[in-house]
């Protein structure tokens, strides 16, 4: 099992369109085990988009992340991490395929609707950013068995 970082980013919230977005991350079989809304300040930008911070998209990036709350979620699953970048399709959302989260519902680069942890290391550091352990939960489902096989 592994856990990954899922933010609804503002856009998504501001579209109302957290419903459809945390349906299909159920549909898929994955765990919901944390989540929060929350108004991301801009220290949490910094820490979060370590990486970017000197790129020269970081400001509008970070104008745009801390511009109204966000839904932030811990997702499990197997193989969570690439499972969840998959649904999501390519960054720019003009890119991303037909039938991906992005691909069907952004026309953008930045405004791309949600956030996934693009690895393992980046998902635990991340959803150390967001939550304390006791606010992640374990939530074992009794239909667990019915929608994947641990293994294969
Ligand atoms: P995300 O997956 O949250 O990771 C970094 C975010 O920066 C990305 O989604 C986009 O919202 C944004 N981003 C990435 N590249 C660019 C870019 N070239 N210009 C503007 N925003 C970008």
């Amino acid at each position: 099992m592994e856990r990954t970082l899922v933010l609804l980013k503002p856009d998504c919230v501001q579209r109302r369109l957290m419903g459809r977005v945390i349906a299909r991350i159920e549909e898929k079989g994955l765990n919901v085990v944390a989540m929060k809304m929350l108004r991301i300040s801009a220290d949490l930008a910094k820490r979060h988009y370590a990486e970017h911070v000197a790129k020269p998209f970081y400001p509008a990036l970070e104008s745009f992340i801390t511009a109204s709350p966000v839904v932030a979620m811990v997702v499990e699953g197997l193989e969570a991490v690439r499972v969840v970048r998959d649904m999501l399709g390519a960054t720019n959302g003009r890119n991303a395929a037909p039938g991906t989260i992005r691909g069907d519902f952004s026309s953008s680069r930045q405004l791309n609707l949600v956030h996934a942890s693009d690895g393992a290391d980046a998902a635990a550091r991340e959803i150390e950013l967001y939550f304390a352990p006791s606010e992640l939960h374990d939530c074992p489902l009794t239909i667990g068995p019915w929608l994947t096989v641990v293994g294969e």
